[in-house]
């Protein structure tokens, strides 16, 4: 996979470099380009962003400047782009949208900053690839550049070859839509405290059982939304007794 991120601070983006994406993009599994946005800027003060039709307070980021940024990112490899726009007002972003352009060849992520990009540069891009205009949550953030970290790594951790062991993607908070319950290690006894009997039981059955019951205790408890949300079949007796 191509991922492309043009933002006003490429510094933001150094920590793409780290960890488990660092790996991923020395073992040649992943391709990460920064773009400064500035440099398709053409006046002395390199100015991206202007007052907003209409009033009110903040700036908007220009679309000229937009444009020949995208195109020449764009036109930099021939992979087919899904153009992600980071902003509070877009579509919640999921552990299913990560699952989905885990799919795609390319990413092109738009760092708006100030009071956003002009919409033309998003509808413009719409009639010639798929666009998804994403929220990582209800909060504003200064900018997308965080969002964007925090999207390419749930992006990056599912593609094969990432993660060491892939059965821990399979195994997620979310890839079942419940949370995940509580994890163990040694030693048995800590400050007093010992781990759950069943888990040294070696049955594995009942392991199972446990775990489903903590993930599903755990939900009701601290995402009551994502258990009404489960579709009918989601539960079988066993839950349902529980
Ligand atoms: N930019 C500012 N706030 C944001 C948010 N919550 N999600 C995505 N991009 C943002």
């Amino acid at each position: 996979m191509r991922i492309d991120v043009v933002t006003i601070f490429p510094g933001y983006l150094a920590p793409l470099r780290e960890a488990l994406l660092g790996r991923a993009i020395e073992a040649g599994l992943v391709e990460v380009a920064v773009h400064d946005l500035r440099d398709w800027t053409h006046d002395v003060h390199q100015a991206v962003d202007d007052a907003p039709y209409g009033g009110g307070p903040g700036m908007v980021m220009k679309p000229q400047v937009w444009g020949e940024a995208l195109d020449a990112v764009l036109a930099a490899d021939e992979r087919p782009a899904r153009l992600v726009v980071p902003t509070p007002a877009g579509r919640p972003f999921r552990q299913s949208t990560a699952q989905a352009w885990a799919g795609e060849q390319r990413l092109v992520f738009a760092c708006g900053r100030y009071e956003g990009i002009d919409q033309r540069v998003v509808d413009e891009a719409a009639a010639r690839m798929p666009v998804d205009e994403v929220s990582i949550g209800d909060y504003v953030l200064v900018g997308g550049e965080v969002a964007v970290l925090v999207m390419v790594e749930a992006v990056a951790r599912l593609l094969p070859g990432v993660l060491g062991n892939p059965v821990s993607a399979e195994q997620d908070s979310f890839s079942d839509g419940l949370l995940e319950g509580p994890a163990y290690t040694r030693p048995l006894t800590w400050r007093g405290l010992s781990v759950p009997e069943v888990l040294r039981s070696g049955h594995h059955g009942a392991i199972a059982r446990w775990r489903r019951d903590r993930a599903l205790e755990r939900t009701a408890d601290r995402r009551p939304d994502l258990l009404a949300a489960l579709p009918a079949d989601a539960l079988d007796a066993a839950d349902r007794a529980f």
